[in-house]
């Protein structure tokens, strides 16, 4: 697994190869990131390839610091620099108005730019060293579910990217908030780890990702995401969970400690207990549990405080379906 790399001589070689042109796959706190030059047309359209992404999809550009934004965005508003003061480095995404030194394919032809200071050493040593803002989306196959360990980018990756450095677990284990600051309210785009109220704590007046003013959805949230290889379903109730698992060949039930104490002797696979733990641990649960079952049923989040990035997640990966 040689295109698996870590340690000081991983970043690099990971550098280099940016400088070059190529792409590396490389840790946040989030998920892993698949990275080039920021400025490398070329080396961008490497990325919507080796991902099979789909070219309307814009792609987030991540600084090591507020000051590298000048150079790749105009017109940045107060806000923003409020939000870094409180959320950089951290996982929080602002989209703003770009700068044409951007090339289009970047942002799929939008006129702004999202832009995010990853809160992970490696990751931005990776940017300092090369000395490049770094396009990076999710490391994984269109679709596929985002992977939060080097391991998970080897499966779905390996062959079509020359390295992949290894930072271990991702922290946070849940992609950033994408927050558009070019309209006259600040909206929502992608709900994740930082929440709504954290946001307009700062700066008052956002609109929610499900507000009631017209929603803009960030592009790439319209297509099938996270998915699973099997089938994947969600569960209001523990009785409903094991209903469905007694129903179904090779099940497994993943939720909440609460939620799986009660399924008597079925598989489970433990969420942990806090909002925070079920979004460190959902994606390589479900990574696993795709490996080992056939059938695999989730807890529903629904309408539960402090899940809302999870349930935004989970119903991509269940198609909505919830029993
Ligand atoms: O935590 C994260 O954000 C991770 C790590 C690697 O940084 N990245 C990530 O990238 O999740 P990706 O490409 O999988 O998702 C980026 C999301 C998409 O929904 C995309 O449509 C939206 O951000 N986005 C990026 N630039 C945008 C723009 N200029 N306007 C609107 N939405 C944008
Ligand atoms: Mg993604």
């Amino acid at each position: 697994m040689d295109t698996i790399m870590g340690g000081s001589k991983s970043i690099e070689f990971g550098a280099d190869l940016i400088k070059k042109g190529e792409i590396v796959a490389f840790p946040t706190e989030t998920v892993y990131g698949l990275g080039a030059s920021a400025y490398n047309e070329d080396a961008v359209k490497k990325i919507f390839i080796a991902k099979g992404r789909p070219q309307d999809n814009p792609l987030i550009v991540h600084i090591s610091s507020p000051i590298d934004a000048i150079e790749i965005a105009k017109e940045i508003p107060d806000e923003a620099y409020v939000l870094w003061e409180m959320f950089s480095p951290g996982p929080l995404t602002l989209v703003l108005n770009k700068k044409s030194i951007i090339p289009d394919i970047v942002t799929a032809g939008y006129q702004t730019v999202g832009i995010r200071i990853p809160n992970n050493e490696i990751a931005l040593s990776l940017i300092s060293k090369s000395g490049l803002p770094l396009a990076a989306p999710s490391a994984n196959l269109s679709g596929r579910v985002s992977p939060t360990e080097a391991i998970h980018v080897y499966k779905d990756l390996n062959g079509r990217i020359p390295l992949i450095i290894d930072g271990g677990r991702c922290n946070i284990g849940i992609e950033s908030t994408v927050l558009d600051l070019t309209k006259n309210t600040p909206t929502i785009l992608r709900p994740g780890f930082i929440s709504p109220e954290q946001i307009a704590e700062r700066i008052g007046n956002v609109i929610n990702h499900k507000g009631d003013i017209v929603r803009v959805e960030s592009p790439g949230m319209k297509y099938s995401h996270y998915m699973p290889i099997c089938p994947c379903v969600s569960a209001l109730t523990t009785g409903s969970a094991c209903e469905l698992y007694d129903k179904n060949e090779n099940a497994v039930i993943l939720g909440t400690n609460s939620f799986i104490e009660s399924c008597g002797n079925r598989a489970v696979v433990s969420l942990g207990d806090t909002p925070d733990d079920c979004m460190k641990n959902i994606f390589k649960a479900l990574r696993d549990s795709e490996e080992s079952f056939s059938y695999i049923i989730v807890e529903s989040f629904k309408d539960k405080h402090g899940y809302f990035a999870l349930n935004n997640r989970l119903s991509k990966a269940t198609k909505g379906i919830t029993y």
